[in-house]
């Protein structure tokens, strides 16, 4: 099931979001005693992260939450465009996840292939074979309809056998090169949240998601759906060109 859901600003997505990855959460650890997040990097979900990071240390989901990263840039840890860098400052900031449940993408191993390599090894020991395997995702939608760090027209698109792929080059900034989630592991995360605001994104949000549902299957962000439910959340400024009234897929 895909849902849009246009809020008034980024705070407000930041709060809706928030409340979403909160109550998948929950809804793992009861039913399965531990929760997966996966997270993005980009600029949209760092509030997300900075208000999922405030709560009290040892509350709610958070001590039986384990977090994974959708994709990394192959910079060093410290480095301001590091993926694990924003997550730290925010989401890790106050402690709520154990050091032990954080499964970072190791970025000092030389290539982005062995980091590949290191973190499908990794995963392959934290998740199951098959089936549902990460509770929830926040991912973001590039104005070039990316999403984690699958390109269009990528090679890596075309993975079938792997969890993890790395990308030698990003064509869009930061222009380094990237590890990232492939689709099939990406098709087995329960629940799905795309964040995406700003008007530049606007036109890719209606090749995605406007009337004519599938016209753009080939946009990476448009093959990731949820085994539970996938939710867009847009501001004005991204929703500008979806039509009024118009139903997502
Ligand atoms: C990354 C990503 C990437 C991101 C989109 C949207 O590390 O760059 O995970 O897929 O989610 O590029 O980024 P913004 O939120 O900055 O627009």
């Amino acid at each position: 099931m895909r849902r849009v859901r246009i809020v008034r600003d980024p705070s407000e997505l930041a709060e809706a979001a928030a409340a979403e990855v909160e109550s998948a959460l929950s809804e793992a650890v009861a039913a399965r005693g531990r929760a997966i997040l996966a997270v993005s990097g980009g600029a949209t979900p760092r509030e997300l992260y900075r208000r999922l990071g405030a709560g009290t240390p040892g509350s709610g989901p958070w001590p039986a939450t384990h977090l994974i990263w959708v994709d990394e840039r192959f910079v060093p840890s410290g480095a301001p465009d590091s993926n694990y860098r924003l997550v730290r400052e925010t989401l890790l900031a106050r402690g709520r996840i154990a050091p032990e449940n954080v499964h970072r993408v190791e970025t000092d191993t030389g290539t982005p292939e062995a980091s590949a390599r290191l973190y499908e090894a990794m995963l392959r020991s934290l998740l199951p074979p098959t089936g549902p395997a990460v509770d929830v995702a926040v991912l973001g939608a590039g104005p070039d309809g990316h999403t984690a760090s699958l390109f269009p027209g990528a090679p890596q698109l075309e993975i079938r056998d792997r969890w993890v792929a790395a990308v030698p080059q990003s064509p869009q900034p930061p222009k380094v090169p990237r590890v990232t989630l492939t689709f099939p592991l990406l098709a087995r995360v329960r629940r799905v949240l795309f964040l995406v605001s700003g008007a530049e994104k606007a036109p890719v949000v209606a090749r995605i998601l406007g009337p004519a549902v599938g016209s753009d299957p080939l946009l990476p962000a448009a093959r990731v759906d949820g085994v539970g439910s996938t939710e867009w959340m847009l501001d004005p400024a991204a929703a500008a060109q979806l039509e009024r009234g118009s139903s997502p897929g």
